[in-house]
C-alpha cells in the first residue's frame, strides 16, 4: 500500500505543484491518476521514488515513512517508466533494459540473462537484443522502457504516460500487453495518463485529478462513470463520448458496463462492476 497524507509540492520558483494531496493506493492492483496537462502528474509520481520530496506532507510505503528511507536504494527498489521512454541512446537493447540491476550489482552474465527473459515478458524479440534505442520504431522504445521498469522484479512499478508517443494502433496492442502483465505478475503500478480511456481501462482505481493534484473523483471505472462526482468530471469522461473505451448501458433493465467494441465487461449492481 502507498499512502499520501495532506502532501504538498512547492518548487523552489514558488509554483504550487501539488496541493494537499491524500490518496490511499492499494497493493497488488492498477490506480491511474488522470488529469490534465500541469495537473501534477509526474510531480505525484516521482515524490514515491523520492525523486521529488514533498514541502509538506507525508507518504508512507506500507508501515515505512519514505521520507526515513535512502532515496537511492529506494529508487533502485521501485520500476519507473519515464514519460518519452527515457532510454540511454548509447547503450543497446539489452543494456538499457539492465541498467538498474547492473548498478545494483548484479553479475553481467546474469543482468543479461534477465534482461532477454523480459524481453520476452514485452513481446520483444531477443534479436532486438544488440540495437540501439534509435534503431527501434516508437512502439519497440517503449516496450525496451517497460522491461526496463521490470528489471528489478520491483513490488511497485511507477509508469508515466509510458504509451504517449505511438499510433493509437500500437497504444492499443500495449495497453493490452500491460493488462496481460499484470494479470500475471500483479504489481501496484501507479499509471499516468491524460487519457481518460486510457484510464478506465487500465485502472482498478482512477483518480482524476484539477489542477495542483486537487482529487475531482477517485472511484473504479464503473463507480466514476455511473456517478460522476461533478461538473468537472462530467464534462472530462464526457470530452470524447463517441470512442470512450467503457460505456453504460441498460439490458433487460440492468446497467451493463459494454467496450468500444459492444462488448460486455460487467454487470453494475449498486455501483460497483461484478
Ligand atoms: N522543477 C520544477 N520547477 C518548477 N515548476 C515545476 C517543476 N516541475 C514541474 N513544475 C510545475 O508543476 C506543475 C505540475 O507539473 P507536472 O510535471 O507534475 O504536471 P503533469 O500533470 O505531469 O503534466 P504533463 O501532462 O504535461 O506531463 C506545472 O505547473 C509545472 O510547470
Ligand atoms: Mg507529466
Amino acid at each position: 500500500m502507498i499512502r499520501f497524507d495532506s502532501v504538498s509540492k512547492r518548487f523552489p520558483d514558488g509554483t504550487l505543484a501539488v496541493d494537499d494531496f491524500s490518496l490511499t493506493i492499494p497493493s497488488r492492483t492498477t490506480t491511474v491518476l488522470v488529469g490534465s496537462s500541469g495537473s501534477g502528474k509526474t510531480t505525484l509520481l516521482r515524490m514515491i521514488n523520492r525523486m521529488v520530496d514533498p514541502s509538506s506532507g507525508s507518504i508512507h510505503i506500507d508501515d515505512d515513512d519514505i521520507a526515513t528511507l535512502e532515496p537511492v536504494k529506494l529508487r533502485r527498489s521501485i520500476g519507473y517508466v519515464m514519460q518519452n521512454s527515457g532510454l540511454l541512446p548509447h547503450r543497446t537493447v539489452a543494456d538499457n533494459i539492465a541498467t538498474v540491476p547492473l548498478l545494483s550489482g548484479t553479475k553481467r552474465a546474469a543482468a543479461r540473462e534477465g534482461a532477454l527473459t523480459l524481453m520476452d515478458t514485452v513481446g520483444l524479440d531477443r534479436s532486438l537484443a544488440e540495437r540501439y534505442p534509435s534503431q527501434l520504431s516508437g512502439g519497440q522504445q517503449q516496450r525496451v522502457g517497460v522491461a526496463r521498469g521490470l528489471a528489478i522484479d520491483p513490488n511497485i512499478l511507477l509508469m508515466d504516460e509510458p504509451f504517449g508517443a505511438v499510433d493509437p494502433l500500437v497504444r492499443s496492442e500495449l495497453q493490452q500487453e500491460l493488462l496481460r502483465i499484470q494479470k500475471d505478475l500483479a504489481k501496484t503500478i501507479v499509471f499516468v495518463t491524460h487519457d481518460i480511456d486510457e484510464a478506465f481501462l487500465l485502472g482498478d482505481q482512477v483518480v482524476i485529478l484539477k489542477k495542483g493534484g486537487q482529487v475531482a473523483q477517485v472511484g473504479s471505472p464503473a463507480e466514476i462513470l455511473a456517478n460522476p462526482a461533478d461538473d468537472f468530471v462530467n464534462t472530462f469522461i464526457g470530452a470524447d463520448r463517441g470512442r470512450r473505451a467503457l460505456r453504460i448501458e441498460e439490458v433487460s433493465g440492468r446497467q451493463v458496463v459494454v467496450d468500444g467494441t459492444g462488448r460486455l465487461a460487467g454487470v453494475l449492481s449498486e455501483g460497483t462492476l461484478t
